[in-house]
């Protein structure tokens, strides 16, 4: 009973943040991202009798106690599916460098998400997929498809889960990460996702995603960088405004990350397309389509405080390669 999966993590236009249901992980709004290329997650399941523990391997070492509740507590789900009480052994490898801001629970539960059900021979189609994954991690419903996809927030677990919107090939955006500090990030987004009831800012960003997501939609399936731009980066910021302003604040920003937003406004008005968004952490992702990425990989370099820089195209979703 062993199978092996593969997911990519994944860049949100539209962001989740903020859980209407926090044991289903039901979030506040839809949201929409692209699945990346090269930040991949590749997980091994075995379920065996003679284990008397999940045990869980990240990149060969042996995972926190925090971690290993997090799978074990997936896994369970699955278990209860196939009527099935034998412990799993799980190891997971990235084919990104750790800390590098991608290090992705998405991937992440998408894969496991993928292999166990492989493993136990639990027949999920796409939505039931999404779904499953979703309880590992909100952004992991969006990495079982490739290219582009739209989460569905829904109301109860049946209603929440992604669809595709477009797959890898249909555009060729460029997510050119300029990664401005590697350390792990202090309020993680489970506890941050609970904090955004607390900022009185919520419901504005609420009404704007409304207004957004139509035009994100619109934007992907026309190809068109100069509408989806300021489209993701009115929602980072907004997303970042809630954070700032919720009790306590969460200030996910370094000097560096206002600097790179600075750069990116001169860059733009030099005549490259070239738009922002930030995650929950101080990196910037810079989204441009594959004919300029050169041109905003030369830039980036030049900034001294840029540590790393990591090129990701949009990729495929989550892979079954081997049940045995
Ligand atoms: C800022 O999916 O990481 O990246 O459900 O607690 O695992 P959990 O949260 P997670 O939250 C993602 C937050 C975000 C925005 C996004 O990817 O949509």
């Amino acid at each position: 009973m062993r199978a092996r999966a593969e997911a990519g993590a994944n860049i949100a236009f539209i962001k989740y943040w903020g859980v209407r249901d926090q044991r289903l992980n039901l979030p506040l709004n839809d949201s929409v991202s692209m699945t990346l290329d090269v930040a991949r997650t590749i997980t091994e399941v075995e379920f065996s009798p003679s284990l008397s523990a999940d045990v869980l391997t990240i990149n060969g070492v042996s995972a926190s106690q925090a971690a290993l509740r997090r799978v074990s507590r997936h896994l369970d789900l699955l278990r209860e599916r196939a009527g099935v009480a034998w412990r799993a052994r799980v190891a997971s490898r990235n084919t990104f460098p750790m800390g590098a801001g991608l290090a992705s629970s998405a991937a992440a539960f998408a894969a496991l998400t993928a292999a166990a059900a492989g493993a136990l021979g639990v027949a999920l189609d796409g939505a039931e997929m999404s779904r499953v994954a979703r309880r590992g991690s909100g952004s992991a419903a969006r990495s079982v498809y490739g290219g582009y996809v739209w989460w569905h927030a829904g109301t109860d677990d049946a209603s929440s889960f992604a669809e595709p919107l477009a797959p890898p090939e249909h555009w060729d955006v460029r997510d050119v990460v300029a990664v401005v500090a590697e350390e792990e990030k202090k309020v993680s987004s489970a506890e941050g996702h609970l904090l955004a009831h607390t900022s009185p800012f919520l419901r504005a960003r609420l009404a704007q995603v409304q207004r957004l997501l139509p035009r994100v939609r619109e934007a992907i399936l026309r190809r068109d960088l100069s509408a989806l731009g300021p489209c993701i980066e009115a929602d980072a910021l907004a997303m970042h405004f809630v954070m700032m302003s919720s009790r306590p604040p969460l200030f996910y920003w370094a000097p560096e990350t206002v600097a790179l937003l600075k750069a990116v406004q001169v860059w733009r008005e030099a005549g490259v397309a070239v738009y922002f968004t930030i995650d929950a952490g101080p990196n910037v992702h810079l989204i441009c389509e594959a004919e300029d990425v050169e041109r905003v990989v030369a830039r980036v370099r030049r900034l001294e405080y840029v540590r790393r820089v990591i090129v990701a195209g949009p990729g495929p979703g989550v892979a079954l390669q081997e049940t045995a």
